[in-house]
């Protein structure tokens, strides 16, 4: 029973019981139906309360039922039904309510949430708009302008806030004994939401959601469509503003957006720990960082943030007062961030943490990650002296984002201690976190990086061995045929322009400037004795460098940005690439937009696939992952992985091995996409034998 009923006095208590959090299906949907019959037949009845059990009030509509036709009865009439029972429902909202979940408590009389309750309309977030009324109720409660910005942007409020518009009617701690204690003279006051007028045109507030939707939103379609439908709550009839609801949000429900996006939602959600990983993780409630860095120092406050006591270790004084000064302007952020942490809030972080040249400091952490300079040599000093002052069970894990994670375990004692926990900058906010499993790792020591990954709310993806690991390999891939495409004919603006119109967040170009061409040229450094000679060469971002073209920190990269700002276009790159294509006999062609977007989503999906075809990834929504949260891939494109498998195995293989014809080495297709091609109804997804 997912729906619970039970008489106390005068009033029928309605229980959604759906764990974990009360997602409404099918069976929630009957069991509210029944909720809704069972309470007009029954005489004498003051009130219905409508509660969740567990620790939501409802997460929202069943999203794992949307891959199927709707089958009724559907939310947007039992919603109907609450908002027109003759008998009040009080809503005590004990958790989240999101969604659908939001949209019941919004067709109730009354409102009443727990201050800890979450309350939104994140549909926009799953490409959908909200379907259950919530387009139009939101509006006539709270008017249009706060209405706007909740459903455009999807994100929920805390009860404060919910109660300060508007949308709930008070906070308690024990919503459901309030409303068994609500006083009839006041519900009866209450005034029924589908009664409100409608609310006041605000074209400015529309116009604002919609330039707001379009540039953090971009290329999204439920956006804008939701903020159509609340404006349109202004002056149109409820009844025929809800029916335009609905349609529009069945249409999306169906869309390729919506499945992009769902299966991102709970690719997310399945990255956790495996059953079969049985081993207990090191606790986790103090642990060191070696090297204060950009990077170390991000990871420290990552911690911090998640309440974990962190010892950050540098080498001399010199290197604790760059840490310090690192952290501190970490903290600074922190303090400006809208407020989101306060004074206290940041002195606790800063007393959770100490900063010292002497390895002994971090004698009791029971996890250390060392984040120093990407060498060898170095690396191994680093595990040396933390091998010689952590206890023997501490767990050891890199930051390396290139290096043989093997290599480095060879210079310790024990091997099985070490894994790979690769952060992505900034590690304080970057949701992503890479976990290399090296050949020795202990199951101890992987179910440690899990237990990391969810003590600091990331999202772990575990990878083997190879270089660049899972992301950075792909980028390279990507780097390398766009690299090709500029000494072919293109330029890095027009690449750029072309891979943001797909959907990327930042073109290749852009981001390398941001990251700085140094360190993508020490990889190619590190790569020359090994690269086939074979291999076709694009010199024109070592000469970049050799130029001193590194990128924003020096003021000059692929694009100039004079006195620090914004970046403007430079020829001088042009007559660059010009010259290398002529030193190399290459001659220049145009190249259009569609052809370079093709090529370089095909070249990140071919070095995916052979990823996947050697075990480097286990599946391919880790990929899908980890393009999404770690280099700016398009989320309602569902990851690389998710997008390859709409343009179909089979296509993919043609136009590569029709590419390959030119240059073999590039675009030869990987095993598992002819795998994949072979058995045109498989998808990427299915396990490759
Ligand atoms: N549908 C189906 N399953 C859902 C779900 C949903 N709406 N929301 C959560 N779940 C599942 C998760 O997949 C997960 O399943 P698992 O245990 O098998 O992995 C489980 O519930 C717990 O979820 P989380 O791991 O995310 O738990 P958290 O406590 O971290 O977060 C939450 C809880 C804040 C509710 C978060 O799950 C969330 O944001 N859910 C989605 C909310 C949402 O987008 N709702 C709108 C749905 S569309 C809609 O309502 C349409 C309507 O307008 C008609």
């Amino acid at each position: 029973m997912t729906v619970k009923t039970e008489h106390l006095g005068t009033a029928l208590l309605v229980t959604m019981a759906a764990p974990p959090v009360n997602a409404i299906g099918h069976a929630t949907r009957e069991g509210l139906s029944q909720a809704l019959a069972q309470a007009a037949a029954t005489p004498g009845l003051t009130r219905v309360i409508l509660t969740g059990a567990g620790r939501a009030f409802a997460a929202g509509a069943d999203a794992r039922e949307f891959d199927a036709a709707p089958v009724a009865p559907h939310l947007n009439e039992i919603c109907a039904g609450i908002a027109t029972s003759p008998v009040p429902w009080i809503a005590a909202i004990n958790g989240v309510a999101l969604g659908g979940g939001c949209e019941l408590a919004l067709a109730c009389r009354y409102r009443i949430a727990v201050p800890a309750a979450r309350i939104g309309l994140p549909e926009v977030t799953l490409g959908v708009v909200p379907g259950a009324g919530g387009t139009q109720r939101l509006p006539r409660l709270i008017g249009l302008a706060p209405a706007l910005d909740l459903i455009s942007t999807g994100k929920p409020v805390t009860a404060a806030r919910a109660e300060a518009l508007g949308l709930i009617d008070g906070q308690v701690d024990d919503p459901l004994a309030v409303a068994l204690a609500l006083d009839i003279g006041t519900l009866s006051l209450a005034t029924q939401t589908d009664d409100l007028p409608n609310p006041a045109a605000d074209p400015e507030a529309v116009e604002a959601a919609r330039q707001t939707a379009l540039r953090k939103m971009p290329g999204q379609i439920a956006p804008l469509r939701a903020i159509a439908l609340v404006a349109a709550s202004a002056d149109t009839s409820l009844a025929e503003a809800l029916a335009a609801e609905r349609a529009t949000f069945l249409e999306l429900r169906a869309g390729d957006q919506a499945r992009a996006l769902r299966h991102v939602f709970f690719a997310e959600r399945a990255a956790k720990a495996p059953s079969t990983l049985t081993a207990a993780p090191a606790p986790l409630d103090r642990i060191a960082v070696a090297g204060g860095g950009t990077m170390g120092a991000g990871i420290a406050w990552a911690a911090l943030d998640a309440g974990v006591s962190v010892c950050l270790l540098e080498t001399d004084a010199e290197g604790v007062a760059r840490a310090r000064a690192n952290i501190d302007k970490l903290a600074a952020a922190a303090a400006q961030a809208r407020g989101l942490t306060d004074a206290s809030g940041i002195a606790a972080r800063l007393g959770r943490l100490v900063v010292d040249h002497d390895p002994a400091a971090a004698a009791d952490a029971t996890l250390a990650i060392e984040a120093a300079f990407e060498s060898l040599e170095v690396k191994r000093q680093v595990f040396a002296m933390l091998e010689s002052h952590l206890q023997p069970e501490a767990v050891l894990a890199t930051n390396t984002s290139y290096l043989d994670i093997d290599e480095i375990a060879r210079g310790l004692a024990d091997p099985s201690r070490l894994l790979g926990l690769h952060f992505f900058a900034p590690a304080h906010i970057m949701k992503l976190l890479e976990i290399v499993r090296a050949g020795a790792t202990s199951d101890r020591a992987l179910a440690t990086g899990y237990a990391l990954a969810a003590r600091l709310n990331k999202v772990p993806v575990v990878a083997r061995i190879c270089d660049g690991f899972i992301g950075n390999r792909i980028l390279a891939r990507y780097r390398e045929a766009a690299d090709t495409l500029m000494m072919d004919g293109s330029n890095p603006w027009e690449i750029d322009e072309a891979m943001v119109g797909f959907g990327m967040a930042m073109g290749p170009y852009e981001a390398q400037d941001l990251s700085g061409l140094d360190i993508a040229f020490a990889n190619r450094r590190r790569q020359d004795a090994t690269r086939d000679p074979a291999r076709r060469y694009i010199p024109i971002s070592d000469r970049m460098v050799n130029e001193g073209r590194l990128g924003r920190k020096v003021g000059v990269g692929w694009y100039r940005y004079p006195g620090g700002g914004g970046k403007v276009i430079d020829p001088l790159v042009e007559d660059l690439a010009r010259e290398e294509a002529w030193f190399a006999g290459v001659t220049r062609r145009r190249i259009d937009e569609a052809e370079i977007v093709e090529r370089l989503v095909l070249a990140m999906v071919n070095e995916a696939a052979a990823i996947l075809s050697e075990g480097i990834a286990a599946r391919a929504s880790d990929i899908d992952l980890v393009t999404v949260l770690g280099y700016g891939f398009p989320r309602w494109r569902g990851g690389l992985m998710h997008h390859a498998d709409s343009l179909g195995a089979k296509a993919i293989v043609a136009r590569l091995s029709e590419w390959a014809q030119e240059d073999p080495l590039a675009w030869t297709p990987a095993p598992a996409l002819l795998d994949a091609a072979e058995c045109s109804s498989r998808h990427m997804d299915s396990p490759v034998s």
